[in-house]
């Protein structure tokens, strides 16, 4: 069975008043959300606390956006596990392209990231995905499948997210196509040694594209960033038709 999870991606937005704020007007629009959906929001790792104590007993599971493969150490900058697992993270982003492009993460890092996050009982969503210069250049599917296969190495796939973020589509309200997301997610599932494995499609997902891209049968859920900042947006985005 592949659960469906529609994850929020909020980057470097709101303050932990604006989530609360957030949460307000998100929470009431969730009595229609089929039971068999997971929601996540991937919030700042300042406003994870307000928002654990805001979301107990509720439907909504946090994400934090980043994890270091040590558990504690000499990493200005970094956090650690064992901080994110005892507020109540349940999930971590990996290997975001923006933390590829802007802060030099590599399949290297990603890798050791996503097992330590499987140690400490997060589930880690990996992001793989190609520059437009790699699409036209035909190097989409060498690309994903190089960064999976390093990725991967000696992780385990039982406790695994996969979104594939086409980078081209990605805040730019350049979606992909849903039927080329589909044909791609497909091609990730082929390396893949569980076939249960949840793989999400990301990049401009918007309430207006939400239902085709959610009706191809390899796309398991969403990465939302932009449209997962307004409660109205991102309600109706996890109540796809
Ligand atoms: P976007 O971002 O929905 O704003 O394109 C997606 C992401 O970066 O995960």
């Amino acid at each position: 069975m592949r659960n469906v999870i529609i994850a929020g991606n909020w980057k470097m937005y709101k303050t932990q008043a604006e989530a609360l704020e957030f949460l307000q007007g998100f929470m009431t629009q969730l009595d229609v959300t089929p039971d068999d959906r997971e929601i996540v929001l991937c919030v700042p790792f300042t406003t994870l606390v307000s928002l654990s104590q805001n979301l107990h007993g509720s439907r909504i599971r946090l994400g934090a956006q980043n994890v270091h493969w040590e558990t504690a150490g000499a990493y200005t900058g970094e956090i650690a596990a064992p901080m994110l697992t005892e507020i109540g993270v349940r999930y971590v982003i990996v290997g975001h392209s923006e933390r590829r492009q802007y802060f030099g993460e590599t399949d290297e890092t990603v890798n050791l990231r996503l097992k330590t996050a499987q140690q400490a009982s997060l589930t880690p969503i990996l992001c793989v995905g190609e520059t437009k210069q790699q699409r036209d250049a035909n190097e989409t599917e060498s690309l994903i499948f190089s960064q999976l296969k390093k990725g991967l190495v000696g992780v385990d796939q039982t406790n695994l997210v996969i979104a594939y973020e086409p980078i081209w589509a990605i805040g730019t309200g350049d979606t992909c196509e849903a039927t080329e997301a589909n044909r791609v997610i497909g091609l990730i599932r082929e390396q893949l040694t569980n076939p249960n494995v949840s793989i999400q499609y990301g990049g401009s997902v918007k309430p207006e594209n939400v239902d085709e891209i959610m009706a191809q049968p390899e796309i398991d859920g969403a990465l939302v960033g932009g449209a997962s900042l307004q409660p109205g947006s991102f309600a109706r985005i996890v109540n796809f038709q």
